[in-house]
């Protein structure tokens, strides 16, 4: 196991006082494979992924286990933690511009994080730092080492970003909304991108995205997330075949779909309650066409639907008896990457 996060909850100071940001979060991600994080915006995944890189605010309280090949991050010292990232553990945030310095070239940038993390000289420095740039799919390698990040256009910018990010061979990537910034095409290659990273290494990735479309192309298994809790997992497969989750019904239903002139299905009415006015049942019942009289009052319990698929409602509760005696045939098969 790569990564597993268990009961992790996470409380941030919000006009003095303290709300649950992350609630009993839990989820695991095995080597080389693709977890992507999904729900819309404010429902906790960022937090999730600054959790596990422990750069959350000062004041934060964080709780629970977050094992990185088997050992807690949450105890780590500043020096363990300053080593872990960038070493087993790397972050390529939504806007590149704010995670490169602009005044320092791209060469340096790359070759600072090697100088950093690798034990190898300056002359392999330098050759390693133009293998990347070809390896993330930058042409001219050469030249755009002594580039400047404004010299270079958003999506040159995020590969320079995965460079980085890959200069020491993390175990696991973390990407928050890598693509969000991007226009389409762009999008698309920087996904083919990741894909063949993927590839090539054996690291773990963790994709974070509004986007279920994302999440289609890149993911092998799918946490979606709801006001701080994890509502469904489920393989990528599964999860758009046969969805359990109001919630994640409606995200599937407000995907466009292609070619089709009117979009008829909009988005989930309502918006994602803050965290100081969380309703005391399921969080999603105000929004859930669904809702019922229990859902209003308790929080529903995570309901084990396969082996890999489980969903947190009520409605699942009553379906229960019959989805036990039928998960057989339908246990989906584990991808594992070896
Ligand atoms: N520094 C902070 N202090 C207090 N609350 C925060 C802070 N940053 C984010 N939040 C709140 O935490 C919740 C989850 O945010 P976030 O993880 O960024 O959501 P997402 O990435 O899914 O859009 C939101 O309600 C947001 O307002
Ligand atoms: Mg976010």
């Amino acid at each position: 196991m790569l990564l597993e996060l268990q009961n992790v909850c996470l409380e941030l100071k919000r006009n003095h006082k303290y709300v649950k940001i992350l609630d009993e979060v839990s989820f695991q991600v095995n080597q080389g494979e693709t977890v992507g994080i999904v729900g819309e915006s404010g429902c906790g995944k960022s937090m999730t992924a600054l959790s596990i890189m422990r750069l959350l605010p000062e004041k934060a309280k964080l709780k629970g286990t977050i094992k990185l090949e088997d050992e807690d991050v949450t105890k780590f010292s500043k020096k363990a933690l300053e080593k872990v990232r960038g070493n087993k553990l790397s972050m390529i945030f939504q806007d590149p511009l704010t995670s490169l310095n602009p005044l320092h070239t791209v060469g340096k940038q790359i070759e600072e994080t090697l100088m950093l993390h690798t034990d190898l000289t300056k002359s392999q420095r330098k050759q390693r730092v133009v293998e990347l740039l070809r390896e993330v799919g930058l042409p001219r390698a050469e030249e755009l080492v002594h580039e400047y990040p404004h010299q270079l256009s958003g999506g040159m910018r995020q590969r320079i970003m995965i460079a980085i990010a890959m200069a020491c061979n993390p175990s696991l990537l973390i990407c928050d909304e890598p693509t969000t910034a991007l226009d389409v095409t762009v999008q698309a290659q920087i996904l083919e991108l990741m894909n063949s990273l993927k590839k090539m290494n054996e690291m773990g990735i963790i994709m974070i995205t509004h986007d279920l479309g994302v999440v289609a192309e890149v993911c092998d298994r799918v946490i979606v997330m709801y006001a701080g809790k994890v509502v469904e997992q489920a393989g990528v497969k599964e999860l758009f075949q046969n969805p359990k989750h109001p919630y994640t019904k409606g995200l599937i239903e407000s995907i466009p779909k292609l070619g089709e002139r009117k979009q008829i299905l909009g988005s989930i009415p309502g918006t994602v309650p803050a965290p100081d006015k969380l309703p005391s049942g399921c969080k999603f019942a105000d929004r859930c066409s669904y809702a019922m009289d229990t859902c209003r009052r308790k929080m529903p319990p995570m309901v084990h639907i396969t082996n890999e698929h489980s969903a947190s409602c009520w409605l699942l509760e009553e379906e229960e008896g019959e989805q036990f005696v039928t998960s057989g045939s339908k246990r989906i098969e584990t991808t594992l990457h070896h």
